[in-house]
């Protein structure tokens, strides 16, 4: 689905990514993994069209992606999760869902005054869907609370809930259970596996949680010093000598951790 051909990104001097060639199968959650300082953000964000390359190309579904900004990327069902911004945190759970879909006809505000029936059918759908998200993710307990009222594991599931709103195709998950309690993690876990089972999402998730990660990633790619230094299952790669020395050389405050 995704195929990232010899890929570099420098920031002046610094090579974040360099040379990293990798494939995401269709239907697939692929974990990335990899020391600190790796590249691994940053080839998210080259992907996601947030950076152009220095070099290197980026195909999805056989179509030229490079340099594509993020929006153009978004209608091709390409996303990426961020955290919810400050500005959204005064929203509750239910409107930060409805802020998603593209071009509502109540946006234009000459629809609002020429054809308000539309607007409030278009309203009436969307609020319908952000219902369904709610539902699907366990969450209707907190559906009328504002979101910045919301623990960090909840907001990542919220996070989540976004993607749902408009037809994703493949989502960029970056390190979506950093400082998440276990139970929230499992349902995290549990809906990305439901998205991918139900739904037919593709996934590739950052992740340090090695447990994480081996519940549900397959296959694995591990990154060292903007490259992909190997792929395969979790235990493979976590086998893998050139892995280990990679995780070594940054000392093991920094190796995958199975209670993060
Ligand atoms: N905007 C930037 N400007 C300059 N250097 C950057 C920028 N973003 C990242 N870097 C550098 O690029 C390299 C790769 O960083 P990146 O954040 O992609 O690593 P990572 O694998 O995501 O690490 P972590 O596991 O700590 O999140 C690092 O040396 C980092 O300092
Ligand atoms: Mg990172």
């Amino acid at each position: 689905m995704i195929i990232v051909d010899d890929l570099h990104l420098n920031f002046g001097g610094i090579r974040a990514v360099d040379g990293a060639s990798l494939t995401i199968e269709q239907g697939s959650i692929t974990g990335l993994i990899g020391p600190n300082g790796a590249g691994k953000t940053t080839l998210f964000n080259v992907i996601a069209g947030h950076y152009k390359p220095t070099s290197g190309r980026i195909k999805l579904d056989g179509e030229d992606i490079t340099g594509l900004p993020p929006h153009e990327l978004f209608s091709k069902g390409l996303l990426r999760t961020f955290q919810i911004a400050h500005e959204f945190s005064t929203l509750t759970v239910r409107e930060n869902l409805m802020m998603v879909p593209a071009n509502q006809a109540g946006e234009r505000l000459i629809d609002t005054w020429l054809r308000p029936s539309k607007v409030r059918l278009e309203e009436q759908e969307i609020a319908q869907k952000a219902d369904e998200v709610i539902e699907f993710l366990g969450i209707s307990h907190v559906a009328n609370e504002l979101a910045g009222n919301l623990s960090g594991g909840q907001k990542k599931l919220i996070e989540l809930g976004r993607t749902m709103m408009v037809d994703a195709k493949i989502v960029f998950l970056d390190e979506v259970g950093a400082g998440v309690n276990r139970t929230l993690l499992n349902k995290i876990g549990d809906a990305i596996l439901r998205l991918n089972e139900e739904r037919g999402y593709t996934f590739c998730m950052i992740e340090h949680d090695m447990e994480f990660i081996s519940r549900l990633c397959n296959p694995v790619i591990c990154m060292a010093e903007g490259r992909v230094l190997a792929q395969g299952t979790a235990e493979e790669v976590t086998s893998n000598e050139q892995v280990i020395e990679a995780y070594l050389g940054t000392g093991l405050k920094n190796k995958p951790t199975k209670n993060a």
